[in-house]
């Protein structure tokens, strides 16, 4: 049986095949205007987002943070030039030398709760004009959402289950703007899909791990079977459509901070 750490792993890598692409080129573009020396990606997993930035910018220095120490050591195995640390950055060095240019949060911001906590630290950490940018699913609950009955009472389901706030990336901006001491001025907010559905063969099996994750670490009462002959079906339906709600944010902490 696939346990929960393989099943994980497997959607990291999918989601990355349909997205990671258009991610990079939106990051990139951010180094090419901006010149930041000092990146840091916060929850990087096994390094593959600053894997590919590090081979595209030879001349920036990269870290990666990560709760997961199994990742760490594992992006550390595979690219012996960066570096990678195991931190919480919830409790991430408060005085620390190291200052960063851009601090990147990839898919993270969904999993971190305290944005005043999590304010303070960046302001520790960020040099003057450092841009901080944050991708992240629209709806935490339907990062990819085909509009098809039996997957959407599975996010139904999911939603009862958790019932938390959804839209990750909404209740930033509003904690920003309720936050008079934070100074934050937004540089771009990216507020529609950032990349589209051209691969529906990739996209079923983001579908269909996300089901066995949700049934296995989440235990909720799914119909495997069911459900995958409804994906199929999605899947063999060339009018069928989905939505990937990817939104892009970039800020900086103003000046007269
Ligand atoms: C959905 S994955 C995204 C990974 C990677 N950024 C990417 O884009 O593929 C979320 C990652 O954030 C890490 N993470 C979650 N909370 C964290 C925290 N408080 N500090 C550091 N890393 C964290 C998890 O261990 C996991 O590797």
């Amino acid at each position: 049986m696939t346990t929960i750490n393989q099943l994980w792993e497997k959607q990291l890598q999918l989601q990355n095949l349909l997205t990671l692409d258009t991610h990079i080129q939106l990051i990139a573009n951010v180094i090419n205007n901006s010149n930041p020396q000092n990146i840091l990606d916060v929850g990087c997993a096994q390094g593959d987002l600053l894997e590919k930035l590090s081979q595209r910018f030879p001349q920036h220095h990269f870290v990666g943070i990560d709760l997961n120490e199994e990742f760490i050591i594992e992006a550390q195995r595979k690219n012996k030039k960066l570096i990678f640390i195991k931190s919480d950055i919830n409790t991430f060095p408060k005085s620390t030398d190291k200052k960063f240019d851009c601090i990147i949060f990839r898919l993270v911001i969904q999993h971190l709760d305290n944005y005043q906590n999590l304010f303070n630290i960046l302001k520790n950490i960020c040099n003057p004009s450092c841009q901080i940018i944050v991708i992240d699913a629209c709806d935490r609950y339907e990062l990819f959402h085909p509009r098809i009955p039996l997957f959407e009472s599975v996010l139904h389901q999911f939603r009862l289950h958790q019932g938390q706030e959804s839209n990750t990336l909404q209740k930033l901006k509003t904690f920003i703007q309720s936050d008079k001491t934070a100074k934050i001025k937004i540089i771009q907010d990216i507020n529609k899909p950032v990349s589209n559905l051209r691969n529906k063969n990739i996209l079923y099996k983001v579908l269909m791990n996300s089901v066995r994750i949700l049934k296995q670490y989440y235990s909720l009462d799914l119909n495997l079977n069911n459900l995958q002959c409804e994906l199929e079906y999605w899947k063999n339906n060339i009018s069928s459509e989905g939505t990937l709600g990817m939104l892009f944010l970039q800020f900086e902490f103003s000046k007269t901070d």
